[in-house]
């Protein structure tokens, strides 16, 4: 029986690339769920362990933490994520279990093949006195999240491709360990015909777009204005050919990056997206129509965002139902793990 399972850290607002490349790929894949009987186990979580690998300091850390997770839940409900389909839940509301997995996993986890993972190489820092071994680990953690859950398929953006690898190798790693198939090995899922999966920095076209990005401009939040979104289509980085747009990702990647966002959203294939803007004669007109997609496309995530962000007791009713379901089935996995490494409370 499948299980469809991601999460999102809840750190800092939600951007195009996290609705493009996680959550409205989410929300298909819910609604497609619900629609056959049967249909797969839908599980999004919200990962706060793994926002203290970059942990806020001193007394209103708690208060800020305690925000944005707040603003998490918010905005997966924003984005279309219902609690009738999918069951949302915290990463440490779902009690001591994907920690303890993580740890059986860290007991057979080469620390060469952690070593060799881009994103701890992008932000270790490279003085060993201030490496953190949570930020070395959070490979790990994120594993056991995916296999507390025996989950299937993992809907990710691109960059989350060599977690799911490790994953899988982990998975493999404790099947053959222990002698048993307890874990399935996950699949990485990417919706949306492949567009949207790796969005860009509006500013800088060769990096992704981040919620660690400190220019405000490189980025779409899904709460942002009307206005704050033209304001940053107009200034996206682009090239100097002004009077054809089409898509080029070596030769135009700023241009580019704003079509495949075009493309994302409507959820069509890049040649309709070309022909909607063969008519298009110069920058003013095309970032125009860009822009005016985007704010379309976030219109109702906007003002759903507004109603619930509010509405704490919904969101706390939300987050205790599914903190509750997701516990029910991360206990009955971890009761077989204890089982096959000899952890079993029974004497
Ligand atoms: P996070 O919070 O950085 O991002 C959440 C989701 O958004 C996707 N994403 C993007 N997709 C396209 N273009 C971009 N520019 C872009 N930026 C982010 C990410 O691929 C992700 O799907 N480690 C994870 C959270 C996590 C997790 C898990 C995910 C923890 N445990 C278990 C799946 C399963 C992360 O930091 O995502």
């Amino acid at each position: 029986d499948a299980t469809v399972f991601s999460m999102i850290q809840p750190t800092g607002t939600v951007h195009l690339g996290n609705y493009l490349g996680a959550l409205r790929p989410w929300q298909s894949i819910q609604d497609r769920a619900a629609a056959v009987a049967g249909g797969p186990r839908v599980i999004y979580g919200i990962a706060d362990l793994h926002a203290l690998t970059v942990p806020k300091r001193g007394r209103a850390a708690a208060a800020t933490l305690a925000a944005q997770r707040r603003e998490a839940v918010a905005t997966l409900l924003a984005c279309g994520i219902d609690p009738e389909r999918a069951t949302v839940a915290f990463q440490s509301g779902v009690a001591g279990l994907h920690t303890e997995l993580f740890w059986q996993l860290s007991c057979l986890a080469p620390m060469g093949y952690l070593n060799r993972m881009t994103q701890w190489k992008d932000k270790r820092g490279g003085d060993p006195a201030r490496e953190r071994l949570g930020l070395f680990a959070y490979p790990v953690l994120m594993a056991a999240d995916i296999l507390v859950y025996r989950a299937t398929h993992v809907p990710v953006g691109d960059d989350q491709s060599q977690h799911l690898e490790l994953t899988r190798y982990l998975a493999e790693r404790f099947n053959a360990w222990y002698d048993c198939d307890l874990f399935p090995l996950p699949q990485t899922l990417y919706c949306g015909g492949g567009h949207g999966k790796k969005v860009r920095s509006l500013t800088d076209p060769q990096r992704k777009m981040s919620k660690s990005s400190g220019d405000a401009m490189s980025l779409v939040y899904v709460t942002d204005s009307p206005e704050q979104i033209r304001a940053k289509v107009r200034k996206a980085r682009t090239d100097s050919i002004s009077d054809s747009f089409y898509f080029d990702p070596e030769g135009r990647p700023g241009v580019s990056n704003l079509l495949d966002i075009v493309a994302g959203l409507q959820e069509v294939p890049m040649a309709t997206v070309e022909r909607d803007v063969a008519g298009l004669r110069d920058y003013g007109a095309f970032k125009g129509y860009v822009a005016d997609v985007i704010v379309e496309a976030l219109r109702p995530v906007r003002e759903r965002y507004a109603r619930y962000s509010t509405d704490t007791q919904y969101l706390q009713s939300v987050v205790d139902q599914g903190n509750a379901a997701a516990t029910e089935i991360a206990a009955e996995n971890m009761r077989r793990v204890r089982d096959v490494v000899g952890l079993t409370q029974s004497m």
